[in-house]
This record gives C-alpha cells, structure tokens and sequence, in this order.
C-alpha cells in the first residue's frame, strides 16, 4: 500500500549501502508488518523490482472484467475473508512475473511465499536456475516482526485516497478533515480485508500457513529478523543493514 508523502520523503532520503547484486529478497512477516513499506524503500533505493502477490492480485480482483470470472470470484472470496489464493494461482502469476527482464539484478518478493508449497515450489524454480527466472544468487529473507497491537491499528486504521494513493492511518496519521484525503478531499477509503474481523481471520492464516514458512528460511540460513515495530526509516536501516550482510 502507498504511504503518506511526508514518510516517503524521510525514507528516500535514508541513505542506502551500496548493492550491486541485490538477488531475490524476501521479506517475510505478519498483516500489517511493513513488507510493502520497506520493499518499496529496497525497489527505489536498489533499483530492482518489488513483487507483491497482493497487489498483483488486487489489480486483478479490481479489474472489471477479470473479477467477474471464475477464477476472479475466487479471488474476490478468498482475499475478502482473510484466507488464502491457491498455490497454483499464486505460483503462476509470481513465474509469470519473474520472466520479465526487470528482474536480472534482483527482486523483493513481498508477501510470497506464504505456505510451504509455495516455498517448496519456489527453490525449486530458483535450484533450477532457468533463465527466466532471473539471478542465480541464493535466496535471502528477513522477517519483519511486529506486536499484534500494533499490527492490528496498521491495518484496521489504514486508510488510503483512491484519487492520488495518499496513505493515512486514523490512530497515527489522521487526515485533518475527518474522512477526506489532505491533498485532494477525495473520501477516502479502507480496504475490504482491513477490518477487525477479517484482520483477525488473516492473522489466524498467517500462523497457521506462513508460519512454518518462516521456520523453513530459518532452517536454511540467509536469514535475519527485525524490529519492524520502530520508525519506518529505522526499520529500513536495519532491513538494510540485514540484506548486506546476508549478501556479504
Ligand atoms: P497482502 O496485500 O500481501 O496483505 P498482507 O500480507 O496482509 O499485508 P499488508 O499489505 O496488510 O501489510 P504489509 O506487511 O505489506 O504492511 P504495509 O507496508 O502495507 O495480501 C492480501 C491478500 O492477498 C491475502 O490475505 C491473501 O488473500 C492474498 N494473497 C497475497 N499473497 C498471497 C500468496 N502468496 N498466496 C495466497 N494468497 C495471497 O503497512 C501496513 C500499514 O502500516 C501501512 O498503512 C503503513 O503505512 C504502516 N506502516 C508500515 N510500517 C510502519 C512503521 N514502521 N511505523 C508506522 N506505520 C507503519
């Protein structure tokens, strides 16, 4: 999700060490634990791409025409009550993906793997080393970990302008005007999985599902786990500092 211009600012002028060879990144961790934030951050920082299976799949259930198929009804379903995509949906848009060329010098996967099948399926792709899956370093993942208090008013107080994307959050970033975005006083909007009921299911899912993928990365090494719980630009340093020392 975008955040809020005054946090993009701080974060852009963090200054990044330097990576020639970024390679595949993931960043793990719970609903609301800052992957999109800081992939966003590694994406401009690193000039390689971020790759969100929830955006890719949003953009999907949004479409007008895709979300009313089949395939779109399963997603609308399974996104709205907090549960899973398939395996094999996720895994072919995720492969589909990472054939594009951008990809070469690295990428950040947020928000896959999230089962061990994905995983599974994912070293595999990466053991095979083909050429449409770009960059044969191995694999590092940094987890995000945050409190569930906190977790939970990110995402049930996240709230975003559908006009210019402006990012706010009703208990830490109010907009000044009751429910209208700063910049352009369009209404703004909540995403349907952000309430607490459905953020409650998403969670159950993540520790049930993710977390042994978690476990997984651990067990393999390459593997650091941050404070996400700090300042956005403090967790970048480390999420930073993490990946080039994985990487040295
Ligand atoms: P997805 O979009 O991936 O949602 P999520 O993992 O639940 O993550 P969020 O986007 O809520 O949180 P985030 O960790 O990215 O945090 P963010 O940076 O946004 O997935 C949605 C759904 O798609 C899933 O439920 C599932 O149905 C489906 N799906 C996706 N991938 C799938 C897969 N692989 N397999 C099957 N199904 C899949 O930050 C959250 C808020 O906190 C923001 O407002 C941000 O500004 C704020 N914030 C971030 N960091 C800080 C900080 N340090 N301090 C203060 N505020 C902060």
């Amino acid at each position: 999700m975008p955040v809020a211009a005054t946090q993009e600012t701080a974060l852009t002028e963090h200054a990044a060490p330097h990576l020639a060879m970024p390679g595949p990144i993931l960043l793990l961790g719970a609903p609301g634990a800052g992957k999109g934030t800081q992939s966003k951050v590694l994406m401009s920082a690193w000039e390689i791409p971020q790759i969100s299976t929830g955006d890719i799949l949003r953009g999907l259930r949004n479409d007008p025409e895709k979300s009313v198929t089949p395939l779109g009804q399963q997603v609308c379903t399974a996104m709205d009550s907090g549960k899973l995509v398939s395996d094999a949906l996720v895994e072919q848009l995720v492969l589909d993906r990472l054939a594009q060329q951008d990809t070469a010098r690295g990428y950040v996967l947020d928000g896959f793997p999230r089962t061990l099948a994905q995983a599974t399926w994912l070293d595999a792709q990466l053991a095979q080393q083909r050429p449409q899956v770009s960059s044969s370093l191995p694999v590092i993942a940094v987890m995000v970990q945050v409190s569930y208090t906190t977790l939970m008013r990110r995402t049930t107080g996240r709230r975003t302008c559908p006009s210019c994307s402006r990012g706010y959050n009703v208990f830490f970033q109010p907009p000044k005007n009751d429910s209208l975005c700063d910049v352009d006083a369009t209404e703004l909007v909540q995403r349907p999985d952000d309430t607490e009921a459905v953020f409650a299911e998403r969670l159950r899912t993540y520790d049930s599902l993710t977390t042994p993928v978690v476990e997984h990365y651990r067990a393999l090494g390459r593997f650091a786990e941050v404070d996400g719980g700090q300042a956005m630009d403090v967790v970048t340093h480390r999420v930073m500092d993490a990946i080039v020392r994985l990487r040295s």
